[in-house]
């Protein structure tokens, strides 16, 4: 089977997206990244992805203003020039609307730093903390249009410890997130997840 084509969208930092590309680099991985693109130029993921020979692209968001359909029109124009199969959001910081959700339906996958339902949205780690939960974790999921509430493709826990800070406990499930997101990737590629 040919190798699906993967589009990663970062907003940052882009370490879920290099463990997507390390993963990838494996003959034997179903999917390749065809193309990074980020709504903000400073990424640092671009530089990371760009060193990696990775195709990279910015769509500025702030060039729309408030017109969200306008920025993802111009997104989804890109996608469909790099032929992309499908999406996985890592890091990516902008809410979607409808539309775009709904043309990449079953397609398109999140990585979301706490156990959902649990804890959706921001300020994960400090809410998990203030909770006083004692296992945390890391979802991937396929994306709906509601936030952070799409069919669940896999977790991964990680135990809170007494003395976590918000920061300890990011890098412990940070690093459960570099694992599952390539294992989730792997599987909606070898089409064994659906929405
Ligand atoms: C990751 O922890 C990811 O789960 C989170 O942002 C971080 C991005 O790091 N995503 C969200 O909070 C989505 N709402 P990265 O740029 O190093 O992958």
């Amino acid at each position: 089977m040919a190798k699906q084509r993967v589009a990663v969208l970062i907003s940052g930092r882009g370490s879920n997206m290099a463990s997507l590309i390390d993963a990838a680099g494996d003959d034997g991985y179903p999917a390749e990244i065809a193309l990074v693109v980020s709504n903000r130029p400073d990424a640092a993921g671009l530089e990371r992805a760009r060193s990696q020979g990775i195709k990279t692209a910015v769509i500025d968001h702030t060039q729309y203003g408030k017109d969200r359909e306008a920025f993802e029109r111009a997104l989804q124009d890109m996608l469909s020039a790099y032929r992309i199969d499908l999406v996985c959001l890592a890091g990516f910081m902008r809410l979607l609307t409808t539309w775009f959700v709904g043309q990449w339906q079953g397609r398109m996958l999140n990585i979301h730093p706490a156990l959902l339902p649990a804890f959706k949205g921001l300020h994960t780690h400090e809410r998990a903390l203030a909770a006083g939960v004692k296992t945390h974790g890391a979802t991937v999921h396929f994306v709906s249009p509601e936030m952070d509430s799409g069919p669940i493709i896999a977790r991964a826990e990680v135990p809170v410890l007494a003395d976590d800070t918000p920061e300890t406990l990011a890098a412990r499930v940070l690093e459960a997130e570099h694992r599952i997101y390539p294992q989730a990737l792997r599987q909606v590629a070898e089409e064994r997840a659906r929405s």
